[in-house]
């Protein structure tokens, strides 16, 4: 089996390097441009190549990779909303992904943002650094015995729901399909979760019937005040609607791991450049706003359990013995 690794960070070499030991007739190669129309050529006499979860997998660069004999994406990450599947089946294109490498590690990035901007860590941070130890600006509010709502209780959301249960807070969630073994949530409709939570988190997938689900409608429905965190999907947000409601003094505070625009940013030092978009320049301006790049899933136990099952997909394939939960 020989894979092409695309967008290749020291990381991610490390990582894998690390893990193929244990998979020593698997060949990888790595580079460090992400896949395009040009550099998706370059995968030829590649069975397989490693994509993240932003790569461009549009139907052009599928039928490129197709061409140059690619029968395997290996996706090492959880989420496969940037994939032509409907491609990927006509050409006979296999995905496997690694469904669940950490939850525990998203989940903490959530409540990590969401504990930021509630105490204004970010500003606090600044200040003392320049001398300045007053307390103007940073007032927060005791979690505490507050509400919070989950918005999709898989994995991710399971293991939010459970730290905030440890923070003494009230968990409410809404899932399409309410996970029985959580016993201490109390499910109830979306409209009633964000009208009820102190604490709104985003742990759905992005599918073709949430797409801005957070919107100017829904973000009235929210408590004025509220902390509202989103680890999971850019595209589930309006981010207009949702700068208008930042605008109108609706959020305590924001946390975004993802954002509409990120695409071009993730992963990527773009401290020479000037920026082209708004969107990004905008939600920074705010002083109740976080903006990470993508980092949750970014802990040392996650990059290890994404390389392991990575290379265990691409060794199930060979072996004609596909791990159906990790197939797409
Ligand atoms: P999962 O598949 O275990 O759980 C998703 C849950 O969302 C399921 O219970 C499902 O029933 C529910 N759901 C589906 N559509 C829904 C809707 N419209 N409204 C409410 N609930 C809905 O997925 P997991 O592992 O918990 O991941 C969740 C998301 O987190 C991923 O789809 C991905 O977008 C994001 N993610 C972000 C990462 C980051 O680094 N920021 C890393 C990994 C995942």
């Amino acid at each position: 089996m020989k894979i092409l690794f695309y967008d290749a960070k020291k990381y991610d070499v490390d990582s894998f390097e690390k893990a193929r030991e244990n998979f020593p007739d698997i060949q990888v190669e790595y580079l460090e441009a992400d896949i395009n129309k040009k550099t998706a050529v370059l995968a030829k006499g590649y069975d397989a190549i490693c994509a993240f979860v932003n790569a461009d997998l549009s139907k052009e660069i599928l039928q490129v990779l197709s061409e140059q004999g690619v029968v395997l994406l290996l996706m090492r990450c959880a989420g496969f909303n940037n994939i032509d599947l409907e491609e990927t089946r006509r050409l006979g294109m296999t995905v496997l992904r690694v469904p669940g490498y950490s939850p525990e590690a998203v989940a903490e990035q959530a409540m990590a943002l969401a504990l930021s901007v509630n105490r204004r860590i970010h500003k606090e941070y600044i200040k003392v650094r320049e001398n300045n130890f007053s307390l103007e600006g940073l007032m927060g509010r005791n979690f505490y015995g507050k509400t919070a709502g989950i918005i999709g209780t898989g994995k991710i959301g399971a293991a939010m729901a459970r730290i905030c249960k440890g923070f003494g807070m009230k968990v409410i969630a809404y899932d399409k399909y309410p996970n029985k073994n959580l016993d201490f949530i109390q499910y109830m409709e979306l409209e009633d979760v964000l009208k009820n939570s102190d604490l709104v988190s985003l742990h759905c997938p992005l599918t073709v019937d949430n797409y801005h689900m957070i919107n100017a409608k829904t973000i009235s429905l929210m408590k004025d005040d509220v902390v509202f965190v989103n680890t999971s999907r850019g595209e589930l947000v309006d981010t207009e609607d949702l700068i208008a409601g930042i605008r109108n003094h609706k959020f305590h505070g924001v946390g975004l791991d993802v954002y509409e625009e990120e695409t071009d940013n993730v992963f990527e030092n773009r401290e020479q450049e000037i920026m082209e978009h708004s969107v990004t320049a905008r939600l920074l301006s705010f002083p109740n706003v976080i903006v990470t790049s993508h980092q949750a899933f970014f802990t040392e136990e996650a990059l290890s359990a994404i390389s392991n099952t990575t290379l265990e997909n691409a060794l199930g394939y060979e072996k004609g013995e596909i791990n159906q939960a990790n197939l797409v």
